[in-house]
């Protein structure tokens, strides 16, 4: 008999994956996947931690729906909460004593349980906890499926982080970094490719430190990794993230002058310009390490279009520190980029660094620091008109007769071409560029008119 499972992801692009493969995990099962929570059987959460606001988010969701599980008719059945992710590892029995109607609460490490989890919790058998971190990899119990929604996948090849960046949580919900076997990962990619994916994003906490198992002994690095993918026919676009700029090799640097699929784009967090901040951070790299890796990089494949993180407000970070975080933004020349005030997360050691800063200082370094941003974002966005870009499209746009699609760069570019064209890499020329996406009209079109 079918059960209805409705899945919320919240955070990362990696989240996204896990989601997806719990769906995996439960299909045999008999659970589909539905888009709203009101008619389903089951409810996951796939929480994030990273910040204060991301983890609060789940409260008042469990808020709602405590409500609906209390009003759900008599002979449907039991409707299953769980929480899943970082929050569920970070604050698992704290969950519990919050929320005691969430049925089970398990990190990103147990999720290949939830058959064993889902039929005790339909057993009623109490709340269910899984926190442990297996001395086995989940991805040598998850099944050997793909589905792929539109024509970009994601495809997780490392995880868990051994970097202790002194305000992260990461190394504490994620685990120990492991990088899955490259013949593993290769297969996967080569079954989302025959589901229909064009394009893949490799992911990982520090993707670039990927260290798999190679196909004939021996360790493969990143760079390897994404030449024997591009060897894939179909596998038309590659990417990666997240990058940490002290992992990024040699190796890669040539990935991105040889390998044509992968694309010119690349996210690599540097979270701030100032070197003590850097080192308080124990981030491993300084300002100048950071301006000499991009030089190398765009040395490599002068269009490179470059995106990254920022912190404002780590603990102790004065005017000056600030400034030099605008100077290297001002230099380096963003095409795209997150900027975060710091939100103190328990456990880590910045939280108990002295000198907090004030929440309006802040917030009066955030807006800055993103109007700098948003003007470079701009500015790239409009130096993309008049040129010609591949573009995947793979959603349908805003209004009737558009499609959505994504350029090199991952920015969203809408045109207004037949439905036909969805999943396919069409050439636009550029006609305008706005804040947030690209408009475009395929270059057949373009000279007929
Ligand atoms: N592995 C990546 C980062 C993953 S976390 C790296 O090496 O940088 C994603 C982003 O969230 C980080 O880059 C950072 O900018 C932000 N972030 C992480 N912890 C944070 C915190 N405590 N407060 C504010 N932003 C944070
Ligand atoms: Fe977090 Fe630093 Fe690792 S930001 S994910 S601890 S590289």
């Amino acid at each position: 008999m079918s059960k209805k499972l409705h899945i919320k992801t919240y955070g990362c692009q990696m989240n996204v994956y896990d989601s997806a493969r719990m769906a995996d995990v439960l299909a045999p099962l008999g659970f589909i996947a539905t888009e709203t929570p009101d008619d389903a059987d089951m409810i996951i959460l796939n929480t994030c931690h990273i910040r204060e606001r991301a983890a609060e988010k789940v409260y008042s969701e469990l808020g709602r729906l405590r409500r609906l599980k209390a009003e759900r008719p008599a002979g449907r059945g039991r409707l299953i909460l769980a929480v899943a992710g970082c929050v569920a590892q970070a604050e698992g029995a704290e969950i519990l004593a919050r929320a005691p109607y969430v049925d089970m609460v398990f990190g990103p490490q147990a999720y290949h349980h939830l058959p064993e989890m889902v039929a005790r919790a339909s057993r009623a058998g109490g709340a269910q906890l899984d926190t442990e971190f297996p001395s086995e990899p989940k991805f040598d119990h998850l099944p050997e499926t793909a589905r792929v929604d539109g024509a970009a996948a994601f495809l997780t090849v490392q995880e868990g982080c051994d970097k202790f960046c002194t305000f992260c949580v990461v190394p504490y919900t994620r685990g120990a970094e492991y990088s899955r076997p490259a013949a593993a990962v290769l297969a996967e990619a080569r079954r989302l490719v025959a589901a229909g994916a064009r394009e893949i994003t490799l992911l990982g906490q520090n993707v670039n430190s990927y260290h798999g198992q190679a196909p004939d002994g021996g360790e493969w690095g990143l760079g390897r990794l994404i030449r024997a993918a591009a060897e894939i026919a179909g596998l038309d676009r590659i990417r990666y993230t997240t990058s940490y700029p002290a992992d990024v090799t040699d190796e890669l640097i040539a990935a991105h002058a040889e390998v044509p699929a992968l694309m010119p784009f690349l996210h690599l967090p540097v979270q701030s310009g100032s070197d003590r901040i850097l080192a308080a951070m124990n981030r491993r790299h300084d300002a100048a390490a950071f301006r000499r890796l991009v030089e190398r990089l765009r040395a490599a494949r002068p269009d490179l279009g470059l995106s990254s993180d920022f912190i404002v407000g780590f603990p102790g970070e004065t005017e000056a520190d600030f400034e030099e975080t605008l100077g290297l933004v001002r230099d380096v020349g963003f095409a795209q980029a997150y900027s975060f005030m710091y939100s103190p997360r328990p456990g880590t050691p910045a939280a108990a660094m002295k000198d907090q800063v004030p929440e309006t200082v802040k917030e009066e370094r955030l807006a800055a620091l993103q109007d700098l941003l948003n003007a470079q974002q701009l500015d790239f966005n409009r130096g993309c008109v008049g040129r010609v870009l591949p573009v995947l499209f793979d959603r349908p746009g805003k209004h009737a007769g558009q499609l959505l699609g994504r350029s090199p760069y991952m920015q969203p570019v809408h045109a207004e071409v037949p439905s036909a064209f969805s999943g396919a890499i069409v050439d636009l020329r550029i006609e305008a560029g706005y804040a947030n996406s690209l408009a475009g009209v395929p270059i057949a079109v373009g000279a007929a008119a």
